[in-house]
């Protein structure tokens, strides 16, 4: 059986054969870290743009959608804190010359130590009966001690980061006797700070003061925006803002394909609450996005919630919602209180009162906001990762597919007339016709039939229609479902009300309730 590793490299060309996502100017030998989405990819990637979409906005009376520039007014950076504090901690191996993220180094560290707990805990779990891992993991010395040289690292590093202090940050590296993937060696140079937003100049003068940057993150084009849509959309506490668009980050460690990228693209929403309930809502705001998540139906059991430790100075609350990757359990979504801290500091920037006048308590405040942020690159590949399907069929041959929920599939409906010939495919044309209006379709009358369904099969559609000679004469067509392979012989005029049902997002939309 093919490893995770071998599966992801498989989607990877996957996406490139088959349209979905290509190295960005791969003519010129790529970029590092930006990719573009092909014909399959960006039809893919709208239909979950517009899932969330509907789900967030269309679903709920008290959000509204917005769609700010990426250029804010440079002030917008210093009061959010990115011109200050937006920063990777930065080490050189020496001998390799390479460079690294201190903190994922540390991480990495961490969780090499976590595998020897889970190992430890299998192997008991195969010699007892009735066993409790939660009694072990309390009592077993070797797994304590464990536990406690975790524990002991990430009190250095929360302490040291907190602290600002690089110098105990490289020193945690020296005493975990972390080495280099390369070079395997210990040689490390001091740790420094790197900031991570992209900068440019606006206007025709390179000066300093010329400098805006392209947005790290989707949510300050809110937050500038909170007073004009609450006073034009006559919003009331509690409500939310929500958009998508692309945010820029320098990333250092840009690896894992669509992971993490250099160019990549939000959805987020900030829900705007009264001071005092925002535990409230970000209990409400966690459990909602992960039934979202959930309904997309790739299993349960890959994902599941990291509550942070580790505070970020303007939260009171914060988690990500974790996907099982292909190379292990990794951040999806966060959700995050953010306190006032947003609204506050525009405040003290701007000199604009940006308060919410609140007519249940006659009183005026800054409110609170709990915001959700979702990549939608990196949703794209969950999707990509759990719809990917290699099965072996009866006959002894291979199938390629993506057992992508219908409302998601970049086509719908594929259109294949038997043979090129005997009006057949002006058959096949009127059907497209007939759908095309509500569905994304397309005709394809090249190959065998076989090889025809196994394209289609590849790319996630879920409909094939085949137009044979019968048809000509009693308006019947065969409909190929995708995921049981199965046929059935249905009449044309039969098609939207079977294709409509399956592929609209309001069942999907309506379990969410
Ligand atoms: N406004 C909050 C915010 O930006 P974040 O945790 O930095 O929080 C939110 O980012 C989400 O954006 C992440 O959960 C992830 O899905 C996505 N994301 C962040 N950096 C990314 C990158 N370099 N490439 C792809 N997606 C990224």
């Amino acid at each position: 059986m093919a490893n995770q590793e071998d599966i992801f490299k498989n989607i990877i060309s996957h996406s490139k054969e088959y349209g979905f996502i290509f190295q960005s100017s791969e003519i010129y030998d790529g970029l590092s870290a930006v990719y573009d989405y092909g014909q399959m990819g960006a039809e893919l990637k709208k239909n979950l743009r517009e899932y969330w979409w509907k789900a967030m906005v269309q679903m709920h009376e008290n959000i509204v959608g917005i769609d700010a520039a990426i250029f804010m007014h440079p002030t917008t950076w210093k009061a959010s804190g990115h011109v200050d504090a937006f920063n990777d901690p930065l080490i050189d191996n020496k001998d390799s010359k390479k460079r690294y993220r201190a903190d994922v180094l540390i991480e990495e560290h961490v969780s090499k130590i976590e595998d020897k707990i889970n190992k430890e805990v299998e192997k008991a779990a195969k010699r007892f009966e009735n066993f409790d891992a939660a009694m072990y993991k309390s009592t077993n010395a070797r797994v304590l001690e464990y536990q406690a040289q975790i524990d002991s690292i990430n009190k250095r590093f929360k302490d040291a980061l907190e602290a600002n202090n690089l110098e105990e940050v490289r020193q945690i590296i020296i005493d975990c006797e972390i080495v280099c993937p390369i070079s395997g060696t210990k040689n490390w140079t001091e740790v420094r700070q790197f900031n991570l937003m992209f900068s440019t100049s606006m206007g025709a003068v390179t000066e300093d003061s010329n400098i805006i940057y392209l947005r790290p993150e989707t949510a300050q084009g809110i937050f500038v925006n909170f007073l004009n849509v609450q006073k034009t959309g006559r919003m009331k506490i509690p409500f939310g803002i929500a958009q998508t668009g692309k945010a820029f980050r320098n990333e250092i460690v840009a690896r894992q394909f669509i992971f993490r990228m250099r160019e990549f693209e939000q959805m987020e929403m900030q829900f705007f609450v009264r001071p005092g309930t925002e535990m409230e809502w970000y209990n409400y705001w966690k459990e909602t996005r992960m039934k979202w998540h959930k309904s997309l139906g790739f299993g349960d059991e890959n994902y599941r919630y990291h509550d942070h430790l580790k505070l970020a100075h303007y939260a009171n609350a914060a988690c990500d919602i974790e996907f099982s990757f292909p190379f292990g359990f990794k951040e999806l979504e966060g959700i995050h209180s953010r306190t006032d801290f947003d609204l506050k500091a525009h405040e003290q920037h701007s000199g604009k009162k940006l308060q919410y006048f609140d007519p249940e308590i006659n009183q005026s405040y800054v409110p609170y906001v709990v915001e959700t942020s979702v990549g939608l690159d990196r949703l794209f590949l969950a999707t990509l990762a759990k719809a990917y399907v290699e099965e072996k069929l009866e006959d002894g041959t291979t199938r390629v597919a993506l057992n992508l929920p219908a409302f998601l599939a970049p086509i719908k409906v594929a259109v294949l007339p038997l043979l090129k010939k005997d009006g057949l495919p002006e058959k096949a044309r009127e059907i497209i016709d007939l759908l095309k209006y509500d569905h994304a379709t397309t005709f394809d009358e090249k190959d065998t039939i076989g090889k025809r369904y196994r394209r289609q099969d590849a790319i996630g559609t879920p409909f094939c229609i085949t137009v044979d000679h019968q048809s000509l004469e009693d308006n019947t067509v065969t409909i190929r479902y995708r995921d049981t392979m199965q046929q059935e012989r249905v009449t044309i005029d039969s098609l939207a009300k079977i294709i409509d049902d399956k592929v609209s997002f309001k069942k999907a939309l309506q379990a969410l309730k």
